[in-house]
C-alpha cells in the first residue's frame, strides 16, 4: 500500500450509508485520482459489495470477528468480507473495542488471506501492545478527540510522535496513522511532520458540504 494514505471511516452516519456510501466512495475515488494520494474507504458491511461493483476504491472492513465459518450468528466472517471485496480490515476501533487475543487472531486470519490490518489504539501504551502483533498499520486516536473537530496532530502532537517512536522500536515494518478531529490540509501536514504515514478520519469529510472538495483540501499540503 502506497503511503501517505487517507482512510475514510464511514462509521454509521446516514450521510455515508446506503446510496450515500456509494456516492462518497465515488468522491473518494475521484479525489484520489486527482491528487495522486492513496485513499481508502471503511464502509459498513452492507455497503461493501455495492461500492466494489462501481468503484476501484480500496476497501477496509470496519470490524472482523475472530471466527471461522460455522455457527456465529451476527458476526462478520473475514472470508465473506473478502468475497465482498475488502482489501484490509480496521480492528479495535474505539467505538468497537476488542480483546488483545482477538485482535491477534484476526491479524493472523488477515495475513493468511493476504489482506492488511489497521489496528486502532487509544494511546501510546496500547499502540505498543498492538505493534507487537505485527499489523501493517497502527492508528492512534485519542477517544476524547474523536468527532470533536479538534485535530490530534495539532492538539496532542506528543501522542502521535510518541506512538511513532515506540512502534518503530518494536516493529520497523508497522506504519503509524493518526486520527481524531482531522479535517484540513494543515491537520494532515502536521500528522506527516510528526512521522505518521497518513490519517484515519470521518466526520470532517462525511459531514462536509462538499466531501470531494474537503478531501482535496485535506491532501493539499502534502
Ligand atoms: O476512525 C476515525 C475516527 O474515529 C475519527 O473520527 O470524526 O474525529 O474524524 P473523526
Amino acid at each position: 500500500i502506497k503511503t501517505p494514505i487517507v482512510i475514510l471511516n464511514f462509521k454509521t452516519y446516514l450521510e455515508s450509508s446506503g446510496e450515500n456510501a456509494l456516492n462518497l466512495a465515488k468522491d473518494l475515488e475521484s479525489a484520489a485520482i486527482e491528487s495522486g494520494i492513496t485513499m481508502a474507504a471503511a464502509p459498513q458491511a452492507t455497503d461493501i459489495f455495492r461500492i466494489t461493483q462501481e468503484t476501484d476504491v480500496p476497501i477496509l472492513a470496519q470490524h472482523i470477528d475472530p471466527i471461522n465459518p460455522g455457527g456465529h450468528t451476527g458476526s462478520n466472517l473475514i472470508d465473506c468480507m473478502i468475497e465482498s471485496g475488502i482489501n484490509g480490515t480496521l480492528l479495535n476501533h474505539s467505538e468497537k473495542r476488542m480483546k488483545l487475543s482477538n485482535i491477534d487472531e484476526v491479524i493472523k486470519l488477515s495475513k493468511e488471506r493476504d489482506v492488511f490490518s489497521v489496528v486502532c489504539t487509544n494511546n501510546i501504551e496500547t499502540s505498543v501492545a498492538a505493534a507487537t502483533l505485527n499489523p501493517e498499520f497502527v492508528a492512534v486516536e485519542p477517544p476524547e478527540l474523536i468527532g470533536s473537530g479538534i485535530p490530534v496532530s495539532q492538539a496532542e502532537p506528543e501522542i502521535v510522535e510518541g506512538t511513532v517512536s515506540k512502534v518503530k522500536k518494536i516493529n520497523k515494518k508497522t506504519e503509524v496513522l493518526c486520527g481524531a478531529g482531522i479535517s484540513t490540509g494543515d491537520d494532515m501536514r502536521a500528522a506527516l511532520d510528526l512521522g505518521a504515514s497518513g490519517v484515519l478520519l470521518a466526520s470532517g469529510i462525511i459531514l462536509a458540504d462538499n466531501p470531494k472538495e474537503a478531501l482535496i483540501n485535506l491532501v493539499s499540503k502534502i
